[in-house]
């Protein structure tokens, strides 16, 4: 059996990865997030209690579990600490089992600033503006604040005005707007730094002494394969490694100790903000999938774009993420549909396009190349094995594992734990 498995959306997001860590979260011992902040929304619903965590780790709904912030994410303090204290309300314990590391990065409130006024400015990403990549950019440009940072006074205090003298003059002189006060940040980070104190921590070396003492640990892995900055549709992407490479970059364990990566993708395919989407339905049944789906985004509460499932797409996230299994959700969604469509190439200029193309132009101008088949137009959300599926859905699922040319593991019918079986 496998310890240790990495999570990771196979599409553009939304795969319906918070239900699926869910379930492996109860087989293992650790879970930890590797890249991202609190621009993702993960929805897990327990006895029909729905929980949406943006920032910690979903193994948190399982008693027990250690739960760690890896040095890949960036957090935004004050949404982690009212994550705390949604989660507490419910009578969930947080302390001793939610761990952030030292090396993560702070976003600051003029991230979220400059996250808003560059969409507002230039050609329009449709971030979340929860300034996760101005935060990013700072990371890279060495000019990021982490929290061992936060928690050395002297040093704190150098990088917080050098970074404002920078902003602030950006602020004005660019976007025109008032800059932040040092004194007023200062004292608000140094209040956030109390309160979490005793979460954060030397992660990576905790991780890996979980993993020589043979414990299991999940990397749960946010947004999806097509946002990743090196692998998806740039520039419409976010500022992180979503893709499995970065389960081992965002939490300092070696690629040699995950033994497993998970692919999750939904029956059809969506997409939140701008950005090429070649299957894109027409407004009809964009409207009929959007409403049964319930796909709204679970952040911004965005109306999120949905169309046919793109087997170019998946299979550029198999190859990429190295994935072993499969896991498809919301196979319930397409109970209504006479017909389904699966895309297996582009067409563009003339061109036949099998596998995922660079090109932006390419992306945003191609026209998919579909295999229809026949829908099963009956309900699929109280069927609890594979066997009990309308032969069509069948049909459907065994096209898709041969487009891909990856095992499907599981199969999701519905937001509850345990509206979940396996392919076999
Ligand atoms: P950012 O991550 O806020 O910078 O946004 C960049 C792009 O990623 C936008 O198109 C967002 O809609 C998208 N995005 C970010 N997080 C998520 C997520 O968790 N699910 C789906 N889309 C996301």
């Amino acid at each position: 059996m496998s310890k240790n498995i990495a999570i990771i959306g196979a599409q553009w997001g939304d795969e319906g990865k918070g239900k699926v860590i869910d379930i492996y979260a109860k087989n293992s011992d650790v879970v930890v997030r590797y890249q991202g902040g609190n621009n993702a929304g993960h929805t897990v619903v327990i006895d029909k209690e729905s929980f949406i965590l943006h920032l910690i780790p979903s193994g948190i709904l399982h008693k027990g579990k250690i739960c760690i912030i890896g040095n890949g994410v960036v957090v935004d303090p004050k949404a982690l600490l009212e994550e705390i204290s949604m989660l507490e309300a419910k009578g969930i314990k947080v302390d001793g089992r939610l761990f952030v590391s030292l090396d993560a990065h702070v976003i600051f409130p003029y991230h979220r600033k400059l996250d808003e006024l560059r969409e507002a400015r230039k050609k329009n990403i449709g971030t979340t503006k929860k300034g996760i990549g101005p935060c990013y950019a700072d990371k890279v440009a060495r000019l990021g604040i982490r929290f061992v940072d936060l928690l050395n006074d002297e040093i704190f205090r150098q990088i917080l005005q050098s970074n404002l003298d920078e902003k602030n003059a950006i602020l004005s002189r660019i976007y025109n707007v008032e800059g932040f006060s040092f004194d007023m940040l200062y004292r608000e980070y140094k209040d956030y730094a109390i309160k979490l104190k005793k979460y954060i921590a030397d992660t990576k070396v905790m991780l890996n002494e979980a993993i020589k003492a043979k414990k299991r640990v999940l990397f749960e892995g946010a947004q999806g394969t097509l946002l990743d900055v090196d692998h998806g549709t740039y520039p419409y992407v976010t500022s992180s490694n979503s893709t499995a490479g970065g389960a081992s970059t965002g939490t300092g364990v070696g690629p040699t100790k995950i033994d497993k990566v998970i692919g999750v993708v939904k029956a059809y395919t969506t997409r939140v903000g701008e950005g090429p989407f070649p299957t894109e339905f027409q407004e009809e049944l964009m409207n009929k999938i959007r409403e049964k789906g319930k796909e709204f985004g679970a952040t911004t509460g965005r109306p999120r774009r949905c169309g046919w499932f793109d087997g170019i797409v998946v299979k550029h996230a198999v190859m990429v993420n190295g994935i072993d299994e499969i896991v498809v959700t919301k196979l319930d969604v397409l109970d209504c549909l006479d017909s389904i469509k699966i895309c297996t190439a582009y067409k563009y200029e003339g061109k036949i396009y099998k596998d995922f193309p660079s090109d932006i132009m390419v992306l945003s101008n191609c026209e998919p190349v579909y295999e229809e088949l026949p829908g099963w137009r009956s309900d699929t959300t109280g069927i609890t094995s594979y066997l009990g599926l309308p032969k069509n859905a069948k049909n459907y699922l065994k096209r898709i594992q041969k487009v891909l040319g990856a095992k499907i593991a599981l199969i999701s019918v519905g937001c509850d734990r345990k509206q979940t079986f396996s392919r076999d």
